[in-house]
């Protein structure tokens, strides 16, 4: 059965939010705003070709690679793709035998048009390896809403808050400093802002007594390894519909 955004799916709460976010807002006053294109419903016989996007130690990345390879889900990852060529999470792919690669920022010193060069040749090496649906996991760029357009419905996140309490790079630190007892993670489609497109699926983890940023991190790591891929499973099988 297709869930409906807003279905509460085995303790994961789906549901879309609405909230204001001055890069959606000026994409809708441009009247360049574009609708989520899921992904076609793919099978075993026929996966979903992923590209995962990493920056960091990529434990997201080996946790979905290990899934792959002892579940045979619908959906199989054909690219592991670093905005560095040092990302140390490269090489779980590479030892899965997976096309690995580290595409750097290019050396153009105008931002924009470095920023829109290093997002082409990321778009050349998707379109290379015929990539169907981004993962990204632990990418720590922001995509322009230009490329976002592209992918839009076929880009899906994680992030470690329950969206939208503390988007942005630090919400470990945030969560912190405001006191949460609960946090969690967030699985979302990307949309033109940052940490606002339409959430899939939450999980709650608790804050503990004397947490440390890190103590932190890890525990909702953990609860991450084992969400993203089983939402990833229902979005490769048709299992979301708007
Ligand atoms: C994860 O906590 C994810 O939620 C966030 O970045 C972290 C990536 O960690 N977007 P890793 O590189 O997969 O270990």
């Amino acid at each position: 059965m297709a869930l409906r955004l807003g279905d509460k799916v085995r303790g994961e709460h789906c549901r879309s939010i609405t909230r204001p976010n001055s890069q959606a807002a000026a994409s809708r006053r441009d009247g360049m705003e574009v609708a989520y294109t899921l992904p076609r419903a793919a099978s075993i016989e026929d996966p979903l070709r992923l590209a995962v996007l990493i920056s960091g130690s990529g434990s997201g990345l080996a946790a979905l690679l290990k899934y792959q390879q002892s579940q045979t889900p619908p959906h199989r990852t054909v690219l592991v793709l670093a905005d560095s060529l040092t990302a140390g999470g490269l090489e779980h792919g590479r030892s899965s035998g997976v096309k690995s690669v580290g595409i750097p920022l290019p050396d153009i010193i105008d931002k924009v048009e470095r920023r829109q060069s290093h997002e082409e040749l990321v778009e050349a090496a998707l379109i290379e390896s015929q990539v169907e649906c981004i993962v990204l996991s632990g990418y720590m760029r922001i995509l322009t809403p230009n490329f976002v357009r592209k992918w839009k419905g076929r880009l899906v996140n994680i992030h470690p808050s329950l969206l939208p309490k503390y988007p942005g790079a630090h919400a470990h630190r945030d969560a912190l400093a405001d006191g949460a007892t609960i946090s969690g993670c967030s699985v979302h489609l990307v949309d033109e802002g940052v940490d606002s497109g339409m959430i899939l699926a939450q999980q709650e983890v608790p804050v503990l007594e004397g947490d440390t940023e890190s103590d932190l991190q890890e525990r909702i790591k953990k609860v991450e390894h084992e969400l993203y891929p089983k939402i990833i499973d229902k979005l490769a099988t048709g299992g979301f519909s708007l």
